[in-house]
């Protein structure tokens, strides 16, 4: 990135200078080595600002686009587990006169073929179902579910922000018409995402302006930001198989070592169907603040999402956790420095912690 902050700093769009022509030829060819990774075509991408706005941008502009095709706003789908950055946009269409399906999955986090089939209406027209969640990291059978809404001529989007770079993301595998991802979920810059496309699919833009990103996504393109999205995914690429497996030891190795001495915790989420790096439980009868007290000066973790303002875990009160039982529930990544000794002195200081407050 950083001859794009110094002496490559010319704007992409002014292409009547040398220094806006160099920008441009970067962002092109970022553009196109981000399209190879994923399989597609570089014009099905947008640049934004990062997954959420991409998930705006594909529910908010495909569904007013529709509505305006057909004459009114329809029916939507989604399910209760996704990310804020899919719940709001799709309640702001709510607010809007579109009506809204959250579709509860089973105690693994799962939903089923059934369960879509039938939430179906005659009006269905956009259905939001994410690749991998933030929190639990479970995998929704995504290829199944979006074969399912091409039968019906249904568009499917998926949030896939948690995937990209934790396993081989290639949108047109999955079957989905849009995808949203993001840079910062892979060790790239923050600020940065993309949406993924298909260019029969009417969308309306968000924002007008400029011009830049096909007119869907106006504003001056943050080349040093698109120079470090595309280097992380490259760089995710190149050791996914082996950083898969190292991760998926050390979160087995976790859980293991924390189970055999608790075997009253809780796995939030599908044992099997889901992210290498994710783990996520709760612990019956101890109070989550406290055990956040506890935790905090050895170990960095969370209860839930950062985007939820505090509250209780929505995706741990939708598997059927109490809220006592959400509040007292750690989220644990495994990430590319960590070592089997910092994961053994985890289960040690968590193990100390529980026992303590039980
Ligand atoms: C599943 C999911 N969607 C959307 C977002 C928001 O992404 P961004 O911070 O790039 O807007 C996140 C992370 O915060 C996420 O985990």
């Amino acid at each position: 990135m950083a001859p794009y902050w110094n002496e490559n700093w010319g704007n992409p769009s002014s292409r009547q200078n040398r220094n806006g022509i160099r920008a441009s030829a970067a962002v092109s060819f970022a553009r196109e080595q981000l399209a190879e990774f994923l399989n597609i075509a570089p014009q099905r991408l947008i640049f934004t600002s990062g997954a959420t706005e991409a998930n705006n941008l594909a529910l908010i502009g495909h569904a007013r686009a529709k509505a305006i095709e057909i004459g009114k706003p329809g029916h939507l789908i989604t399910i209760a587990t996704e990310h804020h950055a899919v719940l709001d946009p799709l309640r702001q269409l709510q607010k809007e006169g579109f009506r809204l399906t959250e579709l509860l999955p089973d105690s693994d986090g799962l939903i089923t073929k059934d369960q879509l089939i039938n939430s179906f209406k005659k009006d269905t027209l956009l259905v939001s179902i994410m690749t991998a969640n933030n929190e639990i990291g479970v995998l929704q059978p995504l290829q199944e579910l979006s074969s399912l809404c091409k039968e019906k001529g249904i568009a499917i989007h998926s949030d896939a922000a948690q995937a990209l770079g934790q396993i081989d993301l290639q949108p047109d595998l999955l079957g989905v018409d849009f995808m949203s991802i993001s840079s910062h979920k892979l060790y790239g810059p923050k600020g940065i995402g993309a949406l993924i496309l298909k260019s029969d699919l009417p969308i309306l833009p968000l924002q007008w302006g400029g011009g830049q990103e096909s007119g869907l996504r106006p504003g001056t393109i943050p080349v040093p930001l698109v120079v470090g999205f595309v280097k992380a995914v490259e760089l995710a690429k190149k050791d996914l198989t082996s950083r898969q497996k190292r991760c998926r030891f050390l979160r087995d190795r976790f859980w293991q070592g924390l189970n055999d001495q608790r075997p009253d915790l809780i796995l939030n989420g599908s044992k099997l169907k889901r992210l290498p790096n994710n783990l996520n439980f709760s612990i019956p009868g101890i109070s989550g603040s406290r055990l956040h007290t506890e935790l905090r000066p050895y170990i960095s973790c969370t209860s839930g999402s950062a985007c939820s303002r505090g509250e209780p875990s929505h995706v741990l009160l939708a598997l059927g956790r109490s809220l006592t039982e959400a509040e007292a529930s750690l989220r644990i990544s495994i990430g590319r420095s960590t070592t089997s000794k910092e994961v053994d002195q985890a289960i040690d200081i968590i193990i100390k912690a529980i026992n303590k407050l039980s």
